[in-house]
């Protein structure tokens, strides 16, 4: 090629990866775009985009092992990426294993070899370095200084993007916790497992409403607005909440208003998620044959986001202990949500969450198995239609 050809093919990259970025306001996104197009650019076999968590002084990158997306972090200073991040200036080198800078580490975990590496920081509007690019393994010969050259400009060209999503981010993050930390609250008083039954119904809720054919983005909704579902029983008295044997009438009349309790507080929201935790919150006692409440809906007049974390909570109902009952085993509640169809359940709900049982019963597996530490870790999912999620902690 000749040297304007080459420089015509430059521009029409260029403004291909600046219209890409402009279009994308998720942070995992767009940090896979950015990461594809700059490798394709470089000519590079693989493009890493580590991000600055000053928070907690380590670097971060999402990696692919296999099908699943993983987290992985280290420390500042570690590794070529953390000493770009800590010094401000690039690197390029041919052989990196001759390196002292360089761990191993990823290329382990991921089972890889780096020779040649091209490290450029990522400077925030003020200059503060938000993170690293990195390009591994060149098609043809080392990185050159005119590969470092074009990084800088993507570089340049992704920050205020990257900083702008890692803002949108924090915000949905920080609301998404709010609304799990308030059905904490909500279910303090009832259980002595509260996060556990919360995060599993929830689990199972999202595992669901995607086998109904929801979208990734309705399926994370209905995670994410399915553990308000019983936030109206704070305002039901310990002496029926915590009663250790079954309701009287009269008691179970006044338990059955936490639907009527929930979608008060939530109804009028501004936030979409507590809208949708609303509906919920008043349907999700409503039986499919029209013998539920509080308002005795039928079939398809029950919102299908009801209609699935009905099944999703009484499974949990069932396989967890309670004051009054104790704990059902997998395959007796199976039979039981199973006769159920139809009457108590959507028939469609209960036959997905036969098909997809083996999964339900794994993320129920891996909830219990989460620690306290864990306890916030209700981040969004690294990658479209990928429920899992763990940091793979240095
Ligand atoms: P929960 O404990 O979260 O139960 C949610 C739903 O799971 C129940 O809705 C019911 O559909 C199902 N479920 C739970 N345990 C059983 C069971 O042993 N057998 C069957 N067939 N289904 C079960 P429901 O019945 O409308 O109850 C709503 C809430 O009222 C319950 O939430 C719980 O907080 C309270 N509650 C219900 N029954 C009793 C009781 O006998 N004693 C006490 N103390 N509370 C009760
Ligand atoms: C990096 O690639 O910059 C970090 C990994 C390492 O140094 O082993
Ligand atoms: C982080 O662990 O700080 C970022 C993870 C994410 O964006 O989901
Ligand atoms: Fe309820």
């Amino acid at each position: 090629m000749g040297r304007r050809q080459e420089l015509e093919k430059r521009q029409t990259l260029l403004a291909r990866f600046g219209r890409l970025i402009a279009t994308e306001n998720r942070l995992d996104s767009l940090l896979t775009i950015i990461a594809e197009e700059v490798r394709n650019i470089l000519d590079a076999d693989r493009c890493s985009v580590f991000l600055v968590d000053s928070y907690k002084g380590e670097l971060w990158t999402r990696v692919a092992l296999g099908m699943e997306e993983k987290i992985l972090r280290m420390p500042l200073g570690q590794g070529i990426a953390g000493f770009v991040a800590k010094t401000g200036s690039a690197v390029n080198i041919r052989d990196a294993y001759r390196d002292t800078r360089f761990t191993q580490d990823l290329d382990r975990i991921t089972s890889y070899q780096t020779r040649s590496v091209l490290a450029v920081p990522l400077k925030g509007h003020d200059g503060q370095v938000l993170g690293v690019f990195e390009v591994l393994n060149k098609a043809r010969g080392p990185f050159t200084d005119e590969d470092d050259g074009l990084l800088r400009i993507l570089g340049t060209m992704a920050a205020s993007f990257i900083e702008n999503a890692s803002l949108y981010d924090e915000l949905r993050r920080s609301h998404l916790e709010t609304i799990y930390r308030m059905a904490l609250v909500a279910e303090f008083r009832d259980q002595q497992d509260t996060g556990k039954h919360l995060r599993r119904m929830s689990r199972i809720s999202g595992i669901l409403a995607s086998a109904m054919g929801m979208s990734y983005h309705e399926s994370e909704d209905i995670r994410y607005a399915s553990p308000l579902h019983d936030i109206g029983k704070v305002a039901i008295p310990d002496s029926i909440l915590r009663k250790p044997d079954k309701l009287s009438f009269e008691e179970y009349e006044e338990m059955k208003r936490h639907t009527i309790y929930g979608s008060q507080m939530l109804i009028h929201a501004e936030s979409r998620l507590l809208r949708l935790a609303a509906v919920v919150a008043i349907a999700h006692h409503e039986n499919y044959d029209g013998t539920g409440y509080p308002y005795g809906l039928k079939g398809e007049a029950i919102p299908i986001e009801a209609r699935i974390v009905s099944v999703a909570d009484v499974f949990d109902a069932l396989t967890s202990k309670r004051v009054y009952k104790g704990a059902w085993t997998l395959a007796d509640t199976l039979a039981h949500i199973k006769a159920q169809a139809g009457k108590q359940f959507d028939p469609a709900v209960v036959e997905r969450l036969q098909v997809c049982f083996a999964e339900v019963v794994a993320a129920m597996a891996e909830e219990d198995q989460r620690t306290a530490a864990e306890e916030n870790l209700m981040t969004p999912p690294a990658v479209p239609g990928q429920i899992s999620q763990k940091s793979l902690q240095a």
